[in-house]
């Protein structure tokens, strides 16, 4: 009789702590990701001391702890210092200045908001930060359908730092010159994590979530390599998650190597990043590249034309490029007899934005 025999009645979870596993969850730790934290602390310090703060652009491939650390970076602003609000907005859902005013203020704690609009908005948000500072977040910027926003927090807040955080390098240099030479923000780049260091961070989220014991190393360790091949901790969350679902729906007191086997077979079915994610033009060349994964991207660009495509044969290598940053396809350099080319492969196993 094992020990969880008596812990574990037949079809009860095997999971301890299931928010462990959320994408969201906040870990207490933030192990790999000091250097950054720290500098997106200092850009924020001189707001501690009554000055202006400088403004940052995150850039870096999904699931490597970009909204964790910045998240991270807030909570330790809002637990031990007053001198500055704390704001975080996703730009997928808060798009429009309008919204993007309204979350402010909601966060701001200012709740009579009822037939204001956007200028009055602004002008409340204003008045509030301008009598101490603040730290706005806005998180996957390139989804926001406008950014006069940017530039209105630039010009009407005295003392700020805007932070903001894109898959898309490429992002910052097609931002309207306008608001990019006031907001002169600091380049922070997340690297993607090594092996070991997704396997420890792996590890530290397996402990908070499953009771000791309950992984078989090689099923523990077949997900953190799916996860550093994927180079994506969410990888590993989705598939530690489903792995307990296949152990638990045969009654199983482990999660074996062939549990985990399961749920990498179901993983497909699953395209990570939801391809709802793109905006139309991107998804019409994404769409494209899925119909005929593996071919050079001149001959891509050929069969987009066809398709009824417009865009520039500039502005289709740029998009790719794009699609490239954000783990939708990968690029193949390949050098032969007529020069160099472009093979541009779809990305099965992509960001697993949602169960
Ligand atoms: N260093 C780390 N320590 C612990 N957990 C981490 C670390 N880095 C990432 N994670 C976890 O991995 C998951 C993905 O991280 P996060 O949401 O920050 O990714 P991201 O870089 O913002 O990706 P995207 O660009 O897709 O938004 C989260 O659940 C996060 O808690
Ligand atoms: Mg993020």
């Amino acid at each position: 009789m094992g020990l969880f025999d008596d812990v574990l009645k037949e079809g009860e979870s095997l999971i301890r702590n299931e928010n462990a596993l959320d994408y969201e969850f906040l870990p207490k730790l933030l192990p790999f990701r000091e250097r950054e934290q720290e500098a997106i602390a200092r850009a924020i310090a001189p707001l501690l001391q009554g000055r202006n703060g400088r403004n940052i652009f995150i850039h870096g491939p999904p699931g490597i702890g970009k909204t964790a650390a910045v998240r991270h970076v807030l909570k330790e602003l809002e637990e031990e210092h007053d001198e500055a609000y704390a704001i975080y907005i996703n730009c997928w859902q808060t798009d429009t200045s309008y919204k993007v005013y309204l979350e402010m203020c909601d966060q701001l704690g200012f709740k009579f908001t009822q037939n204001k609009n956007t200028s009055e908005l602004l002008k409340v948000v204003a008045s509030i930060i301008n009598k101490k500072a603040a730290v706005i977040v806005f998180d996957e910027i390139d989804k926001a359908a406008e950014f006069d926003f940017l530039y209105s927090l630039i010009q009407e807040l005295l003392k700020k730092s805007i932070i903001l955080i894109t898959n898309y390098k490429s992002w910052l240099a097609e931002l309207d010159e306008r608001i990019k030479s006031r907001l002169t923000p600091e380049l922070l780049a997340f690297k993607e994590y090594t092996g070991s260091q997704t396997l420890e961070i792996l590890r530290q989220r397996r402990d908070y979530a499953f009771p000791p014991g309950v992984w078989d190393t090689e099923a523990f360790s077949l997900v953190a390599q799916r996860a550093t091949a994927a180079k994506d901790i969410r990888t590993g969350l989705f598939l530690m998650r489903e792995a307990a679902a296949k152990a638990e729906a045969v009654a199983s007191k482990k999660i074996t190597l062939d549990h985990v086997k399961q749920a990498i077979a179901g993983m497909d079915e699953f395209t990570i990043k939801n391809s709802q994610d793109l905006k139309e033009d991107e998804r019409a060349i994404y769409d494209i590249v899925k119909a005929h994964s593996g071919k050079k991207i001149g001959d891509l660009y050929k069969l987009y034309k066809k398709a009824g495509g417009e865009v520039s044969y500039k502005t289709f290598q740029r998009k790719i490029a794009a699609l490239d940053e954000g783990n939708f396809v990968t690029l193949e350099r390949q050098t032969g007899e007529g020069g160099n080319t472009t093979i541009v492969h779809r990305k099965t196993t992509t960001k697993l934005t949602e169960f």
